[in-house]
């Protein structure tokens, strides 16, 4: 197959173009290069003759009528992706995550494109106290971020029940491990403690998140392309529930770091208290996470700890005009 991945040189997306290859079929990366795009996620593909890179938004109608041609499936992953950006500057996420969805899949229907599968996640759904999210509750989105996400899914499946469209939707949770923007809180933390700087928990951090490696969520949406029904939609959740302290006392640990790093700081607006996905359903198509929390955890500090020369650029320059903005008032 010719599987045309958006945001391929994101956190996830990245990831994702490494196992379409792996898996011994063609891809074709469609990415703007925002600030969270990153070409040195691909670099180890660049050269592969399998691959190509198309640099281009997907909200541009006529660049994504010439990607999609003559490619057999379109993952769409490309999105504004961090809930406090979309809190900070709401109107950027439904320029790609709503406008830039339906404009890429009107170009893989007009092209007749077999296959189309929208990365979405579990704040669609909002929050929930205690249980499990299945595919069929109602969507809650709590910020700018999971409401754009949400109108992004909706898009889509307009158009399996309007023109009959092969779609198929993933919504993932928390995702972590290499090449993660250090904006989110996993390789921000791990990276702001290996320069013994302050890790800024939200209020009380005892919000709790359902935590899933990065190399799972990658199988949860290749086999959802692979084994999906049209039309239907599939959660992708490790299972692995969290409160925000744990992670954070977890991190100290793997860096042997003090906790007086720790400083609580006012919590986000709208924070939603817990995520929980019931994954029964992808399971049903023969998917699994394999990843032990432990294990993946202390894995992705080992690469943060050998990779500044990946993320210390990135904490500069734009980044840091972001962090003031973010973390100056707190
Ligand atoms: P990321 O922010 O690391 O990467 C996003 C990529 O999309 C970047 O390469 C960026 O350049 C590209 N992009 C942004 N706007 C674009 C546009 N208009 N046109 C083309 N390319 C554009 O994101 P991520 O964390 O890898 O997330 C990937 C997808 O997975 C997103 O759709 C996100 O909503 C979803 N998701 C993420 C998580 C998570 O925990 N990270 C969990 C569930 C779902
Ligand atoms: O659930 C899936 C979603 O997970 C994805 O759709 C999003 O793209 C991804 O960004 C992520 O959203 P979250 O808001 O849950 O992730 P984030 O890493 O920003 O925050 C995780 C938790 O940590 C959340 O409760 C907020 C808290 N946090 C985060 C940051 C950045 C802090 O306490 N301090 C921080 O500085």
């Amino acid at each position: 197959m010719k599987i045309l991945v958006t945001g391929g040189c994101g956190f996830i997306g990245s990831q994702f173009v490494r196992l379409v290859l792996d898996e011994g079929h063609e891809v074709v990366n469609v990415d703007k290069l925002t600030y969270a795009g990153n070409p040195e996620n691909v670099a180890d593909v660049a050269d592969d003759p399998r691959y190509s890179f198309v640099h281009a938004d997907i909200a541009d109608h006529e660049a994504m009528r010439q990607a999609v041609a003559g490619v057999d499936a379109v993952v769409n992953m490309a999105a504004e992706s961090h809930v406090d950006r979309s809190i900070l500057d709401p109107a950027a996420f439904p320029m790609t995550d709503v406008v830039g969805t339906a404009v890429i899949l009107g170009a893989a229907r007009e092209a007749g494109v077999g296959r189309f599968v929208q990365v979405s996640t579990d704040e669609v759904y909002g929050s929930i106290p205690s249980g499990q999210f299945r595919e069929t509750d109602p969507l809650q989105p709590s910020s700018p971020y999971s409401a754009s996400k949400a109108g992004g899914d909706l898009q889509v499946l307009a158009a399996h029940h309007t023109y009959g469209m092969d779609v198929v939707i993933t919504r993932g949770s928390n995702t972590f491990g290499p090449r993660q923007y250090p904006e989110k809180l996993i390789p921000l933390f791990v990276t702001n403690a290996l320069e013994d700087q302050p890790l800024p928990v939200y209020g009380d951090g005892l919000q709790i998140r359902d935590w899933i490696h990065v190399t799972d969520h990658c199988t949860g949406i290749w086999t959802a392309l692979r084994e999906g029904v049209a039309g239907e939609v599939y959660n992708v959740g490790g299972g692995h529930e969290a409160t925000n302290l744990h992670i954070t006392e977890r991190i100290l640990e793997l860096t042997g770091k003090d906790d007086r790093l720790v400083t609580h700081v006012a919590d986000r607006p709208g924070h939603d208290r817990r995520y929980a996905l019931d994954t029964t359903k992808l399971r049903g198509l023969g998917w699994e996470p394999r990843s032990s929390m432990d294990e993946a955890l202390a894995d992705t500090v080992a690469w943060y700890t050998a990779h500044s020369a990946w993320w210390k650029p990135i904490k500069s320059g734009e980044y840091r005009a972001y962090y003031e903005t973010q973390y100056g008032d707190r």
